[in-house]
């Protein structure tokens, strides 16, 4: 199967080799979001005292981390703050895959993105009249290597919930210093019932995160000043590889989630019809025939769905990476290449975050946009079937 070869796994280890021939200890800035809003941001550990965790050798309760990332109006803003793309613990163990490499544990240290952190009282109130779309990251990964593309789909209106995995993502990093380290990667051994039960865990993760933002004392302890919760009846849900399977998945189950994109993901467990707006937004190299889960997945999609296919793109073009990458000053050769993909990063990550917010914008706002429709010419490099 498809996803299996490309799990989280050893392209992020060559990667993180070209990284560090590169690197001083000079502190790189990605760039500020461009859309309409600023980004406010903050965390939060949530307990699903319903569930026991079906990973947890003490069988506690569910408990997760999520970030949220919200839109504030510009004028709004009073001040911007740099802050970790990841925490320094999480980063330390996204190194410690680099450690077999002969590679500083130090490699994602010194990232940081820019965020607004002091905004006036009416900006807060407002924050939950936002739309809100979920995020599931990769198998094995963690969510904060997604921070970029998720401050980006918020500068453009979207209050966005980024959701780790305990057990899966590499570390799961709670607010006391405790840690939940992942499984190793081989424990997801690909066979039916390991991955439905991630699967179906995952999917009531994102239920349960959904149900928590349309409370008022949750956003109001994310977002001070806020004045309600979310409206959580019409939400979107996106995600990257086994996030990709997860989102979709979700809409299967939950009618609340209006629309869904499957980032260069396979499809697990128990595919059955999707009504809401539903895509999968694909590498060229991962396509119907190559990934019968994919057709299957089409064939269950009754409602509004496209297919995205984006020209020169591999597996991990759909994360932060590739920005990094440049934004680091790697020069970009063949090997580079087949890593993030060829097409330019900046790129990639305006095409890739443009069709994401459409898909949105149609599913949750009903708006809709030509490029959804057909090969438009600002877009030559996005294929779109329905
Ligand atoms: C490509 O660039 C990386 C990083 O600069 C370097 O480590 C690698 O050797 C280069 N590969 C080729 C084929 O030039
Ligand atoms: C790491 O460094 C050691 C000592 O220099 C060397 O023997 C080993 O081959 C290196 N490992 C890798 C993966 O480069
Ligand atoms: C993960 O599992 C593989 C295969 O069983 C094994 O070779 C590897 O050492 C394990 N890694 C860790 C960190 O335990
Ligand atoms: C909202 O969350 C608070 C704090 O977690 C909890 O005490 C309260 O019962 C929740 N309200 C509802 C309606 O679920
Ligand atoms: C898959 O879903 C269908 C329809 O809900 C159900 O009839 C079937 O039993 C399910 N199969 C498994 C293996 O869960
Ligand atoms: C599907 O992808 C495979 C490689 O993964 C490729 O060989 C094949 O040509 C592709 N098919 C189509 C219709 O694009
Ligand atoms: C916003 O940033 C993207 C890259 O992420 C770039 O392609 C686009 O041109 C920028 N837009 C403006 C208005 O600067
Ligand atoms: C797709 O990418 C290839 C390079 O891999 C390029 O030659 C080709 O022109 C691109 N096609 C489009 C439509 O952008």
């Amino acid at each position: 199967m498809y996803t299996f070869t490309n799990k989280l796994g050893l392209s992020s280890l060559i990667l993180l080799h070209l990284i560090s021939s590169l690197t001083s200890n000079a502190q790189l800035i990605l760039p500020s979001p461009n859309g309409t809003y600023a980004v406010g941001h903050s965390v939060a550990k949530m307990v699903d005292e319903s569930r026991v965790d079906p990973y947890d050798p003490k069988e506690g309760k569910r408990a997760l981390m999520m970030s949220l990332f919200y839109p504030v109006e510009r004028k709004a803003c009073e001040e911007t703050c740099q802050i970790d793309w990841m925490s320094p613990v999480t980063a330390s163990y996204g190194g410690q895959l680099a450690v077999a490499y002969n590679i500083s544990d130090a490699i994602f240290q010194n990232i940081k993105f820019p965020v607004c952190c002091k905004y006036s009282d009416e900006a807060a109130e407002t924050v939950p009249s936002f739309p809100l779309v979920l995020f599931s990251p990769g198998l094995g990964g963690s969510r904060q290597m997604y921070n970029a593309m998720a401050s980006s789909l918020a500068s453009s209106g979207y209050a966005v919930a980024t959701i780790d995995v305990p057990y899966d993502s590499f570390v799961v990093e709670f607010p006391d210093g405790s840690l939940i380290p992942g499984k190793n990667l081989s424990y997801w051994d690909g066979s039916f019932s390991v991955m439905k039960k991630l699967l179906d865990t995952r999917v009531d993760d994102g239920r349960f995160v959904l149900s928590q933002l349309g409370n008022t004392s949750v956003v109001q302890e994310l977002v001070p000043g806020a004045s309600c919760g979310f409206f959580t009846k019409r939400a979107g849900f996106f995600g990257h590889s086994y996030g990709g399977a997860t989102a979709l998945a979700a809409l299967m189950k939950d009618r609340r989630f209006v629309g869904g994109i499957d980032m260069d993901g396979s499809l697990w467990g128990n595919i059955t019809d999707i009504h809401q707006a539903g895509v999968i937004f694909n590498t060229p190299m991962h396509n119907f025939t190559q990934d019968p889960s994919l057709q299957e997945g089409w064939d269950h999609m009754k409602g509004w769905r496209r297919e995205l296919t984006l020209n020169d793109t591999v597996h991990l073009t759909f994360s932060d990476i590739p920005l990094l990458v440049k934004s680091l000053g790697v020069p970009i050769n063949d090997t580079v290449r087949g890593i993030i993909g060829g097409l330019d990063p900046d790129r990639s990550f305006s095409i890739i975050t443009t069709f994401v917010r459409a898909v949105m914008d149609y599913a949750l706002q009903g708006k809709d946009n030509a490029i959804l429709d057909g090969n438009t010419a600002a877009y030559p490099e996005v294929e779109v079937n329905s």
